[in-house]
């Protein structure tokens, strides 16, 4: 994905200072959230645009009185918000439950359109949400689903299989644009482009790309992109853009007297999360905020993730690097110092002869938050030659520190 902005220091000390949690404390040492790609935490302010929603502005939308009013513009806000952050028109925003739900609803939809025999791509880099619900729609539509493999030793996605793969009946390719398990970035436009090639729809999964990329719905000419704001600064929630014109055409599940609705918000089904939606509008601005430049949120937006980039790419090369040195500490997929630009910083590992269980319970007990398995990515795990007990993921996000990674490394060490 590109950025033509400049990238420029973030101010990691000032972005801290929003988050209460990450002052928590565990045992009398300071808690070290390396939990990111599980969810991330939430600054104050996000917290507050939703409580003050609640206690200011709470009502359906629709109505002639005052808080009713105030939640058709928090609707609107956000759905404007949303748009800015995928690079998307706000007719083109849907909000759902979170990102699976929205995407069991999409791909129903479509699948009511397709023909048995029809093709579906999906890889193996994917969490299960952009490939269980294609699975399923087989199932019952009589589809055809093609799994795309992965190069074990760098976690990466096989072109040339895809490229194989797509032929004049795939109606979908589905893909990741970063893996939430091994943090490999596949190269989304050169998806895209194969896709379109064949006359296929990209749908694109960007749940862990979000907090680290700025995701580009238009200028990467994807049909369909997921991602889910508990991930990126936000709670709870889940957002799909989908271009408008399939929006339209597309047989929506829709109660019978609903009016006509903009594009994407036919796939918005009863009465949304308003107070998660003022909620979603902070965050995208707390985001924004990190922009060491002025300009449009847009603008903002995109030159905040060049400096989140150039600051989690620091942080990569530091734990890679201190990784390298520890004797039975093994990090699966890119593993590569000069390839730090083709992943996002989350890195899975495993410790020789360690359950990876034991070694996130040891984490824990020193105050590092890490996940354990499989992550519902279990073909990415597999890709990369593990087994059922997967591995330890750590995953980075702009808020943690050089000296958090230090200490991470030394408890590695010390545990290894
Ligand atoms: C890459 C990826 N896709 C999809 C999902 C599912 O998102 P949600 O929890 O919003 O359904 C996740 C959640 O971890 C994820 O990391």
């Amino acid at each position: 994905m590109s950025t033509t902005t400049t990238p420029a220091t973030l101010d990691v000390d000032r972005a801290r200072s929003g988050f209460s949690a990450l002052a928590r404390e565990v045992a009398g040492k300071p808690a070290r959230f390396f939990d990111g790609a599980g969810g991330s935490q939430v600054p104050d302010s996000v917290i507050d645009a939703i409580a003050g929603y609640l206690r200011h502005s709470n009502a359906n939308e629709g109505g002639v009185f005052v808080t009713s009013q105030a939640t058709n513009r928090v609707l609107e806000s956000a759905h404007a918000a949303a748009a800015d952050l995928l690079g998307a028109k706000p007719a083109e925003i849907a909000f759902g439950a979170n990102m699976t739900t929205l995407n069991f609803l999409l791909t129903h939809a479509l699948g009511r359109t397709l023909a048995a025999g029809d093709e579906i791509v999906v890889t193996q880099l994917d969490h299960e949400g952009n490939v269980s619900p294609w699975r399923l729609l087989a199932e019952d539509r009589g589809l055809v689903v093609h799994m795309v493999g992965m190069h074990e030793h760098d976690g990466t996605l096989r072109m040339d299989e895809l490229e194989r793969a797509i032929g004049e009946r795939t109606r979908v390719v589905a893909f990741p644009l970063a893996s939430n398990a091994i943090g490999t970035i596949p190269d989304g436009a050169r998806i895209v482009e194969l896709a379109h090639r064949a006359g296929a729809l990209a749908w694109a999964d960007g749940v862990h790309a979000a907090p680290h990329l700025a995701l580009h719905f238009a200028e990467l000419d994807l049909d369909v992109l997921l991602c889910s704001p508990y991930k990126f600064f936000g709670p709870h929630l889940g957002i799909a853009a989908i271009r408008e014109e399939l929006a339209l055409r597309w047989p929506a599940d829709r109660v019978a007297p609903a009016a006509q609705t903009p594009a994407g918000h036919r796939f918005e089904t009863g009465t949304l999360n308003h107070e998660a939606l003022a909620g979603l509008f902070a965050a995208v601005d707390y985001v924004a905020e990190l922009s060491p430049l002025e300009g449009t949120r847009r603008a903002r937006l995109l030159a905040a993730y060049a400096a989140i980039g150039e600051h989690e790419r620091a942080l990569s090369l530091r734990f890679l690097n201190g990784a390298a040195g520890i004797d039975g500490v093994t990090v699966h997929g890119n593993a590569d110092v000069t390839r730090v630009s083709e992943r996002t910083p989350t890195f899975l590992v495993t410790l020789a002869g360690q359950e990876p269980v034991h070694t996130a319970r040891a984490l824990a007990e020193r105050g590092f938050f890490a996940w354990h398995g499989d992550f519902y990515a279990p073909g990415a795990i597999r890709g990369v030659g593990l087994g059922d007990a997967g591995g330890v993921r750590l995953s980075f996000l702009h808020y943690n520190t050089a000296e958090e990674v230090d200490d991470l490394l030394a408890a590695l060490r010390e545990l290894a």
